[in-house]
């Protein structure tokens, strides 16, 4: 009901009036409790204008497939067995982090079944019947498993085109009964290789800094998982609208497991650059506060997804941050980094307080990193 009802109050108001209800028009769409999916099967045809983004998020220099740059690939098979693989994964974990803040592993460990497993049953939550997705609405992040269109629906400039399951997996798993049954047992099994991977990757991290390989677990950089399962339904209007607006990563390290659609781009030397799925590879991605503690060694990197007439498309962003504990350890570039030729370039903070201010700007496009710049 609401959804005809909007449409055509934004095509009025579009050609009519500049200025449109926008807050009633938000919550009017939040309380369908059916998100972006429920938009596209009421059968809409056009965007409505709360997904609008502003036109600068389209720039138009996208480098796309062919001979032009992509990520790094990393291969990491024997890296836990031979010294001489290591030390050149590491290389190039560390060039990858400096430069490009992405890249792509494979040979994980993560078995390809548990990623399609995984992948499928974020495709079975979403696409089940909207009643059963809507016992779960909420935007309380108190509870550890709660589903949403929009985290930011009410503070950020656009709505972004997808629709999204939080799951708070590590330290405090859910109980089992918390999680939806259609992809339960998966989420367990998933995060718990991902907690694995997360290890290794701080790992080597730690050794590409020239750290003690336990460092920045010992840190509890690896502390903290939050999974966020993401559909993007299939849109009308792609030129209009984006699966997430340019933003980077607010925690210490994201892995991304995507499925065969694409749309993921990272901006790179100012241009947006696809991410392009690869099969049985993980997207790595360095979040602001590793960038913050390397003290620039590592580099956290805009990226945006954008939205599609062809079909739904899942990902799995799983994020290694402490935001939702009630820790006040702080958080500054690492002593042992620092030196008179390498001065601290922030200063320090708690997760609390970064991510506070990260939120308040909602998925906006601007860093918030330089406000903790020295
Ligand atoms: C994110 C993100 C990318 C994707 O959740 O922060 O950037 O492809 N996701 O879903
Ligand atoms: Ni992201």
């Amino acid at each position: 009901m609401m959804i005809t009802k909007s449409k055509s109050t934004n095509e009025e108001q579009a050609t009519l009036k500049p200025e449109y209800d926008r807050a009633s028009e938000l919550k009017a769409f939040d309380e369908t409790k059916a998100g972006v999916k429920g938009l596209v099967d009421a059968g809409i045809k056009e965007v409505p204008r709360i997904f609008y983004q502003p036109r600068d998020q389209f720039e138009k220099d996208s480098v796309s497939g062919g001979t032009q740059v992509s990520i790094p690939v990393i291969d990491l098979e024997g890296v836990e067995k031979n010294p001489i693989t290591r030390k050149e994964i590491v290389q190039k974990v560390q060039i990858a982090s400096k430069t490009w803040g992405f890249f792509q592993v494979l040979n994980h460990g993560i078995p390809v079944s548990v990623m399609e497993e995984m992948m499928d049953g974020v495709r079975r939550f979403f696409e089940q019947d909207v009643e059963a997705k809507k016992q779960l609405f909420s935007r309380d992040y108190t509870k550890r498993v709660v589903y949403n269109s929009n985290f930011d629906l009410y503070s950020a400039p656009a709505a972004k085109w997808r629709d999204t399951v939080f799951c708070s997996m590590a330290p405090n798993p859910p109980k089992p009964e918390e999680l939806p049954t259609v992809f339960r047992d998966i989420t367990l099994e998933y995060s718990k290789q991902i907690m694995k991977l997360g290890y290794l990757l701080f790992e080597l991290l730690s050794e590409a800094l020239g750290l003690n390989p336990d460092y920045l677990r010992d840190i509890d950089c690896a502390k903290g998982l939050v999974m966020l399962c993401h559909y993007y339904p299939i849109c009308p209007q792609p030129e209009l609208t984006l699966g997430s607006s340019k933003h980077a990563d607010n925690g210490f390290l994201t892995v991304l497991l995507q499925d065969h659609v694409g749309g993921l781009q990272v901006l790179h030397e100012n241009h947006w650059i696809d991410v392009p799925p690869a099969p049985g590879a993980l997207v790595i991605n360095i979040g602001d506060l590793l960038q913050l503690i390397s003290n620039d060694s590592c580099t956290s990197v805009a990226h945006r997804v954008l939205t599609n007439s062809v079909g739904p498309r899942v990902s799995v962003a799983s994020f290694f941050t402490t935001a939702l504990l009630p820790d006040a350890r702080l958080y500054g570039p690492i002593k042992e980094l620092l030196s008179e030729e390498n001065p601290s370039k922030y200063r320090e903070t708690t997760v609390k307080d970064y991510i506070t201010y990260f939120n308040a700007k909602g998925l906006s496009g601007t860093s918030p990193l330089p406000h903790f710049r020295l």
